[in-house]
């Protein structure tokens, strides 16, 4: 009876299975979730004594696995290598499917062994540098392997850039997991000014390849929206008129509709709300579209301000380094032409300067016109310095005899140009990790294309920190006084160090200083060749706007000083004077005293973007508080601090008194006080309910010297030009 039952039972499901195609469970062959790896033989260095939980020290961010944990080969960074071998299991469904991850190569593999040899194989996606850390779903057709005892071994035998690979979730299923399609094409003939590329954002990255007559432009890494997009963006296709442009993509699902939405046009959707996007700073430089990291190559030429910066065009998140480019005619009011330095055969385009060559040193000028030369990083294997050049400011060509200066070591970078006049040469200064230390190089140039070493500036004493990244150099004078100058080594996180330079050699007075004093606010650069010799600094600002087509933007332009203080001369930094442009509605207090209880004497101002101007001497309050639109900007007069948003910073009485300065924007703050020695920028949502005004004393009576509120309108002139 029993036996008769179980039978039964069998039988039963074959029926369903036969009818249903699967319904047999998954058997998880590893889903690498505890802290060792069971069961599994470990060869090598490269995975650790356990599964990963996410990045390892090093690396981007890795994401696409599922749970807690994952193998991970970058234990070691990419040079360790190493196998995983799993214990043999008996293939008893159809398909073993899988999470795969990081680098494409012969010696990366996901492979399915059965009686010792290889039967299937998978690896990671990328091959060239930046790319994605994500994993991404594969499977093994194993039908025909039904019943064979079979191990997976996971191996990493590649040193190197992306010399590792990550896996997780390796699952026997009968459910056929959705297929790809690899190296997917669409061909135009090019009569339209763009192709409009759906992006989803968060999607998995696909390498998408531009082809124009058959040949490869570029290729770039794109989140594809295999149905809906998030937003649409754009490859410029003007310069190819007539001629065949193919969108090449490596692998999509086999239902993706992504190659299908892309559409041949002249106008971009979205233009039509373009710089009233809800997030979009209405004073403060983004771009269209994409992700912007580092300002770059700042110059005044032909009687503008160019502002290229870091540019993902084709993401949400940085990627894909492109120069995007903007002009000016007055720092206020920028317009964005297309994008001048794509991705090339030696790399993404980081970060780098630009100098007006005024005596055609390099021979790049034509007709008498002296070039604009852009010197950049071209960061693929090895990482070199390069050169690109202009006659007009608006076409660029790279150099031919590329790159300019080799690679130094695998992190040298950010190379900031200028021209010593008192010993004739073009200086570079290159930001370079040598031996896990951040120094700074001096280079000198007689035409900008060849390029000496003439010293190093170590990290200090205190572990090598001294100046990470995106170095500027330049001289300013003191307290105005042109005969007292100091050289300002500034880097990345505006940490600076005050001394003299002889040429060749940068001799620091002191150990580095505070820059800002804020959040947010890196890589700065200043403007070269400013007619009236003001020392003008730009910062990438990491405002975050999520759910718009664009994300981060840049600080207000600043005017850098020097003053003497106590503890010898210090930065400053105020907003430069051209930003008065903006100034529309005026609402002016006369001086009063303010006292804790008092009514509001702001209650009648209204308005969303604001620069606000404040005068006081304490008296006996303990503090003086300027609400902007809800953010509080506090005056702590006991500790002489200032305290935006919970942030604070040092900011000293001067004569008793302090002045401050608050612009605010719809992604942040900017304050400024004690005569510019503390700025501190601020990024965040400023919410687009509230544009109140508010000020009042605590804790005594402060006396209110002047308050000044304009109201700003927005920089962007959309459709119009400057
Ligand atoms: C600083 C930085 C630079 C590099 C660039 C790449 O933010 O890391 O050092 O050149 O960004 O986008």
């Amino acid at each position: 009876m029993r036996a008769a039952r179980r039978l039964w039972i069998v039988v039963a499901m074959c029926c369903v299975s036969s009818v249903f195609g699967s319904v047999a469970e998954d058997l998880v062959i590893a889903d690498f979730e505890g802290d060792t790896y069971v069961g599994w033989q470990v060869t090598g260095q490269a995975f650790g004594a356990g599964p990963a939980r996410g990045a390892l020290p090093g690396q981007m961010q890795v994401d696409g696995f599922l749970g807690q944990g994952l193998v991970n080969s970058f234990v070691g960074g990419d040079d360790a290598v190493g196998t995983l071998t799993s214990a043999e299991f008996v293939i008893e469904r159809r398909f073993v499917s899988f999470l795969i991850g990081g680098g494409r190569g012969q010696r990366l593999a996901l492979q399915l062994l059965v009686d010792g040899q290889v039967v299937r194989s998978a690896t990671g996606s990328n091959d060239v540098p930046g790319g994605s850390e994500q994993l991404q779903p594969e499977s093994f057709d194993v039908t025909e392997l039904a019943g064979r005892r079979a191990v997976v071994r996971i191996v990493d035998e590649q040193q190197g850039s992306w010399g590792h690979i990550n896996v997780d979730q390796i699952v026997q299923t009968d459910v056929r997991p959705r297929g790809y399609l690899t190296n997917v094409e669409r061909t135009w003939s090019a009569r339209t000014r763009y192709l409009q590329i759906p992006i989803r954002n968060g999607a998995a990255k696909r390498v998408v390849t531009l082809l124009v007559s058959g040949r490869e432009v570029v290729r770039n890494d794109m989140e594809l929206a295999d149905g809906a997009a998030d937003w649409w963006a754009s490859v410029d296709i003007s310069g190819y008129r007539d001629q065949e442009v193919t969108l090449r993509v490596d692998r999509l699902h086999e239902d993706s509709g992504a190659l299908q939405n892309v559409e041949a046009v002249d106008q971009l959707r979205g233009d039509d709300s373009l710089y009233a996007e809800p997030l979009r700073g209405q004073f403060h430089f983004s771009p269209r579209r994409g992700w912007n990291n580092d300002p770059n190559g700042c110059v005044y030429y032909n009687g503008e301000y160019h502002l290229f910066f870091q540019h993902n065009p084709y993401g949400w998140s940085w990627g894909n380094m492109h120069w995007g480019h903007a002009v000016s005619r007055d720092l206020v009011h920028w317009e964005e032409l297309g994008d001048v330095l794509q991705p090339d055969s030696l790399g993404p385009m980081f970060s780098g300067s630009a100098v007006v060559d005024w005596n055609n040193t390099s021979g790049l000028g034509a007709d008498g016109k002296p070039p604009l030369v852009l010197i950049y990083t071209a960061a693929g294997n090895p990482t070199v310095q390069c050169v690109a050049s202009s006659t007009d400011g608006r076409n660029f060509v790279k150099y031919a005899g590329n790159p300019v200066v080799g690679q130094v070591t695998g992190g040298n970078r950010d190379p900031k140009v200028f021209w010593h006049a008192a010993t004739k040469q073009w200086v570079m200064v290159l930001y370079v990790e040598l031996e896990g230390r951040h120094t700074v190089h001096f280079l000198t140039s007689a035409n900008l294309l060849e390029w000496k070493p003439a010293s190093v500036v170590e990290g200090d004493r205190q572990g090598g920190r001294y100046l990470f990244e995106c170095p500027d150099f330049f001289e300013l004078a003191v307290d105005g006084d042109v005969s007292r100058r100091k050289w300002v080594l500034l880097a990345a996180n505006s940490e600076y160090g005050l001394g003299g330079f002889d040429g060749l050699r940068f001799q620091p007075d002191q150990e580095r200083l505070s820059g800002h004093r804020g959040r947010g606010f890196y890589a700065a650069q200043s403007f070269s060749d400013v007619p009236d010799g003001r020392r003008i600094l730009i910062g990438w600002w990491q405002t975050e706007t999520r759910e718009m087509p664009f994300n981060q933007s840049m600080t207000v332009p600043l005017e850098l000083g020097l003053v003497s203080t106590g503890e010898g001369p210090r930065l400053t930094f105020a907003p430069v004077r051209e930003l008065q442009v903006l100034r529309r509605g005026t609402t002016e207090l006369g001086s009063m005293e303010l006292s804790p209880g008092q009514q509001n004497p702001l209650r009648e101002v209204e308005c969303e973007l604001a620069d606000v101007e404040l005068e006081f001497a304490p008296g006996t309050a303990r503090s003086l508080t300027l609400s902007v639109r809800g953010v509080p900007v506090e005056y702590d007069v006991v500790r002489q601090e200032l305290v935006v948003a919970g942030q604070r910073a040092a900011a000293p009485l001067q004569a008793g008194r302090q002045r401050l300065r608050v612009l605010c924007d719809r992604t942040g703050l900017e304050v400024f006080a004690s005569g510019g020695l503390c700025y501190v920028p601020l990024p965040f949502n400023v919410s687009s309910q509230n544009r109140s005004l508010h000020v009042e004393a605590r804790g005594g009576t402060a006396k209110l010297q002047s308050l000044v509120v304009h109201e700003l309108g927005s920089a962007w002139q959309r459709g119009s030009k400057q």
